[in-house]
C-alpha cells in the first residue's frame, strides 16, 4: 500500500472574489471546475483534475489536505491500519467533491483533517504523452508546475510525527530540537523523494502555516517576486534560502490571508537518507540561511 504523494489541499478563502482572481491570474493555477462554494483548481503540470480547492468561508486556513493513494484498496488497508492505531475513520462517499471518487477521512492529534484517495479524473497537463514540448502555451502569473509540500502547526509534533512513520512510513528528514535536545519544535518529513511533502511546527492546533508550490529554477523566483510586487501581494520574506532542505523560497500572503510559498531546489531523499538535526540555537539560519533569524510575521501568522 503506498500514499504516492501530497494530492490536493482544500483552502478557505473569506475574500472570495479576489482569492479566485489571485489562484488563478497571479499564482497561475487552471480553473478545471466550480460549484456555488468551491473552485477547483491545478498547477499546469499535474495530470490530475485539482489540487487546489478554493472553498467559500467566513474565515481562513486549511479546511483539509489529501493525499493521492496508488491503489484502491490502499483505502481499505489504510483503514484499518488507523483503526489499529486508535483512529477513528471515516468514509468520504463518492460524488461528494466534482471528478473524484470515494475517501477516508480522519483527523490528527494536530486537530488537522486529512483524506486519502486514490480515484480522480485526468485530464492530462495540456500536452500530448507523445513528442511533448518542455511547458504548454498560455500560461499566466507565476505558474508554478505543482504543489509541492504544506507546513502545518500543533501541539504533538512528536506524537503526530510518529503516526506518519508508523501508519504511512513516511521518513523524517530533519527535524528541529530545543534546547534540551529531547523536544522536537518542528518535523519535515517525506513519502516521495523530496526534502519534504509534509512538515509540523509546535504552535497552535489546526492550523495552517503555509502551502508551497514548486518552481524549477532559482531565476523564477525572481520572476515570481515581480510578479508578486506588480500585483501587490503581500510578500512575507523573500527570495532567500532554508539552511533546512536547502531550498529557495518566497512566502507570501493570498488575499484572504492564508500563506502560499514558492519554493525551488533543495536535495532528494532516498528511504535510507539520514535524518539531519538542528539545534534550537541556530533556528534563524535552519529557517532563513542569508538573514539568520526570522521575523515575528513568520513565527506568529498562521490561518
Ligand atoms: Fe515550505
Amino acid at each position: 500500500m503506498a500514499i504516492m504523494r501530497l494530492g490536493r489541499v482544500q483552502i478557505r478563502v473569506p475574500n472570495w472574489e479576489k482569492s479566485i482572481f489571485y489562484y488563478k491570474n497571479v499564482l497561475g493555477l487552471i480553473e478545471t471546475a466550480r460549484d456555488e462554494n468551491h473552485v477547483y483548481l491545478k498547477a499546469w503540470d499535474e495530470y490530475d483534475h485539482h489540487s487546489v480547492i478554493l472553498q467559500k468561508a467566513d474565515t481562513a486556513g486549511l479546511d483539509h489536505l489529501a493525499f493521492k493513494c496508488e491503489f484502491a484498496q490502499d483505502l481499505d488497508l489504510y483503514e484499518q491500519k488507523l483503526s489499529d492505531y486508535g483512529i477513528a475513520v471515516q468514509r468520504v462517499p463518492r460524488g461528494t467533491r466534482i471528478a473524484e471518487g470515494e475517501a477516508i477521512r480522519f483527523q490528527l492529534p494536530t486537530e488537522h483533517w486529512v483524506e486519502l484517495y486514490h480515484e480522480i479524473e485526468v485530464v492530462g497537463n495540456g500536452m500530448p504523452l507523445v513528442n511533448p514540448d518542455p511547458w504548454p502555451d498560455h500560461l499566466v502569473g507565476i505558474a508554478p508546475p505543482r504543489l509541492d509540500h504544506l507546513l502545518v502547526t500543533g501541539d504533538d509534533i512528536e506524537g503526530v510525527s510518529r503516526l506518519f512513520m508508523d501508519v504511512f512510513d513516511f521518513k523524517m528528514s530533519e527535524q528541529l530540537v530545543d534546547h534540551s535536545g529531547e523536544g522536537k519544535l518542528a518535523t519535515w518529513l517525506f513519502k516521495t523523494n523530496t526534502a519534504h511533502d509534509i512538515a509540523f511546527v509546535k504552535g497552535p492546533n489546526g492550523r495552517l502555516h503555509h502551502i508551497a508550490f514548486w518552481l524549477d529554477e532559482w531565476v523564477e523566483l525572481r520572476k515570481a517576486a515581480d510578479i508578486m510586487a506588480k500585483n501587490d501581494v503581500t510578500i512575507d520574506i523573500g527570495p532567500t534560502r532554508h539552511g533546512i532542505t536547502r531550498g529557495t523560497t518566497i512566502y507570501f500572503f493570498d488575499p484572504s490571508g492564508n500563506r502560499n510559498e514558492v519554493f525551488c531546489g533543495g536535495y532528494i531523499t532516498y528511504p535510507d537518507s539520514p535524518t539531519i538535526t538542528w539545534t534550537e540555537d541556530t533556528i534563524g539560519k535552519a529557517i532563513f540561511f542569508f538573514e539568520r533569524e526570522l521575523n515575528d510575521r513568520f513565527m506568529n501568522v498562521n490561518s
